[in-house]
């Protein structure tokens, strides 16, 4: 498939709406709904979307202090695109974005510091803190009952 030529880069939210985003996560232990993932976005300080004629096909979001350092929570390809550079693109917008920052930070798995260090990203140590019985109301409601 030649999606490439066929796919638009949007980074405002106006004409998206909760189905456009729809099983975007689906590869998630529990998916966050349409509606879940629409108020994630709107939470955060920037998003890149790419979408093709039918659906909105992947999207990364970032969270800053505008000055220092941005943080990466989200990056998200359909499995129907993957490999399609949509991944690679989105990361680059938001890369040129936050050009002259300091630092930004995302967290991944091992199986992905390959990808990341493509854009020059180095592999460091983390720690996080989840609250799993927190934010249920963005997960599909039939999930977030488990
Ligand atoms: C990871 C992900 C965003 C990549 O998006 P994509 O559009 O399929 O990737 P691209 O087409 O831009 O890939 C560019 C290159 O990276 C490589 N790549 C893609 N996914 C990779 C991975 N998981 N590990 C290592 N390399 C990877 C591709 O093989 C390609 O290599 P090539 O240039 O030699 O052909 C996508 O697979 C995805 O959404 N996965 C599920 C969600 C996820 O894991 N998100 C990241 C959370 S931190």
């Amino acid at each position: 498939m030649d999606g490439m030529a066929d796919i638009e880069y949007i980074d405002d939210l106006a004409q998206i709406r909760p189905d456009d985003l729809e099983g975007l996560c689906a590869g998630w232990r529990k998916p966050l709904s349409g509606a879940g993932l629409l108020k994630v976005l709107q939470g955060s300080d920037r998003v890149w979307l790419a979408r093709d004629r039918l659906a909105v096909v992947g999207f990364i979001n970032a969270i800053s202090d505008g000055c220092l350092m941005a943080f990466v929570p989200l990056l998200e390809v359909r499995a129907s695109h993957h490999g399609l550079r949509i991944g690679s693109t989105l990361v680059r917008k938001m890369m040129h974005t936050y050009r002259d920052f300091y630092g930004i930070d995302l967290l991944c798995d091992p199986s992905l510091c390959p990808f990341y260090e493509r854009f020059g990203m180095s592999r460091v140590a983390g720690m996080v803190y989840r609250n799993r019985d927190a934010a249920m109301l963005v997960f599909r409601s039939e999930d977030s009952a488990r």
